[in-house]
């Protein structure tokens, strides 16, 4: 349970963690390359966790050292628990790199994660393009390829991240050059490719829309520093934003603020960007964000629609929100209600009419952004806040709580929780 006592003005800095969505891949293509890689700053993370739990039980050892990952590849077995599989969504991405290392692979559909249905569709027919014969029975997948992944032409219909990593992973050791069209564009997607190019690969136009993979006979493991997570960034920016407080964040990755700043900026904070830092300094009263539609990279990222969400709720006019990414990303709006937000959910559009203030209540995480998005709104809120369903955030978030309390904010969080 996080408890908190709003409101509280938050003041001075704090360094950002390595990106999640970026560790995620990367400890997946460890199981692609010879020998021992490091992974620096690696956030200490749930999610990581299971990741890690996976990699031991395909035959990898980590070792954890402060903020890096040692991964020794001593890989034995293609299968991936259902237990695990059940545990992360983005376990999936560990199919590609399973079944071009082995030949083959076995593993069940992921997590029906909560932000709707999470089908996998794209990267089944992508992997079968690369001559991956995929059957499935029982939720559960059964990959082979008999005659080693043949490198093709493949053309997304969605700019899939997940897709567009398992496709790499898959391609990366395979006869002959694939090119992905349509390619998903987000950082952690040029994250992946830089290490595996690192590790021996030879990937051409990641982070752009066509990305071409040059198939090698084999990769070695490789040093690699995780790139810091441009979500949790927006975060933190919602949480100054909110609490008309002035704070700087050390460690980002300013190019990949630029897709967030237009509702910062809208709402009246002042960002400034230097270098690997950020600071951002917000107005007493924020005006609206006025319209926000999330879209693939380089739009505005459905991960930060939630926490910008907060900053709506307090707004002083109307703000619009069409989540376009998601069937089921608002599931935060009771939370925001619950605390006097006035937001009304209508499909894909949500229509937030600011209010003076906030009041504390206990509400309840339904999914990671979701549960940072109410403790966004908790450090505006006047009284208590208590937010459950903390496992949720800390899938995502090193110490959110710890690194809030630095900051100011009245905040604890109790493991009173599973
Ligand atoms: C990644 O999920 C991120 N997760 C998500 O972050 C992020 O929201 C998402 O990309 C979009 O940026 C990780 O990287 C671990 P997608 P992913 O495949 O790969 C549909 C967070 O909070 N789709 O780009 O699952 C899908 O249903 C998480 O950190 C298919 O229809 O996202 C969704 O509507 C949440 N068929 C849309 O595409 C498929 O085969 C985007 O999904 C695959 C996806």
């Amino acid at each position: 349970m996080i408890w908190i006592d709003g409101p509280a003005e938050l003041g001075g800095e704090i360094s950002v963690q390595g990106a999640k969505n970026s560790t995620l891949p990367l400890l997946a293509a460890a199981v692609l390359c010879k020998g021992q890689s490091v992974l620096h700053n690696c956030p200490d993370l749930t999610d990581v966790e299971t990741a890690v739990r996976i990699l031991e039980h395909l035959g990898c050892r980590c070792t954890r050292e402060g903020s890096d990952l040692i991964v020794d590849n001593a890989m034995v077995c293609c299968e991936v628990p259902q237990g695990l599989m059940q545990e992360m969504r983005s376990s999936i991405v560990f199919l590609g790199a399973i079944v071009s290392r082995c030949g083959e692979a076995r593993m069940c559909f992921p997590g029906g994660c909560e932000l709707g249905p999470r089908p996998i569709d794209l990267h089944i027919s992508a992997l079968q393009k690369l001559g991956v014969e995929i059957r499935e029975s029982g939720g559960c997948l059964s990959c082979q390829a008999p005659h080693g992944i043949q490198g093709a032409y493949v053309s997304l219909a969605f700019p899939s991240v997940g897709a567009t990593e398992n496709l790499m992973l898959a391609a990366v050791c395979a006869k002959g050059t694939t090119i992905i069209a349509n390619a998903a564009r987000e950082p952690e997607i040029s994250d992946l490719a830089a290490y595996l190019n690192r590790c021996g690969g030879r990937i051409y136009g990641a982070g752009e829309s066509c990305v071409i993979i040059d198939g090698v006979k084999e990769l070695f493991g490789a040093e690699h520093r995780v790139m810091p997570d441009r979500i949790v960034s927006a975060t933190y920016m919602a949480a100054a934003a909110v609490t008309g407080g002035s704070i700087t964040l050390r460690d980002v990755d300013n190019a990949h603020i630029l897709p967030m700043l237009a509702p910062f900026e809208e709402s009246g904070c002042e960002v400034r960007q230097m270098g690997g830092s950020l600071n951002i300094m917000a107005p007493r009263r924020l005006m609206p964000v006025k319209h926000i539609r999330t879209m693939p990279y380089p739009g505005f990222p459905t991960d930060a629609q939630p926490v910008v969400m907060s900053m709506a709720a307090v707004g002083r006019g109307t703000s619009i929100f069409v989540e376009n990414i998601f069937e089921n990303r608002y599931r935060h709006a009771e939370g925001l209600q619950r605390l006097g937000a006035n937001i009304k959910v209508e499909g894909k559009v949500a229509i937030v009419e600011g209010v003076e203030s906030l009041t504390g209540a206990p509400v309840q995480a339904a999914d990671l952004r979701g549960g940072a998005a109410l403790v966004v709104a908790g450090l505006a809120a006047h009284g208590r806040t208590q937010v459950g369903g903390v496992e949720y955030i800390r899938r995502g978030y090193e110490d959110l709580a710890g690194n809030l309390a630095s900051l100011g904010a009245r905040i604890i969080e109790t493991k009173d929780d599973p």
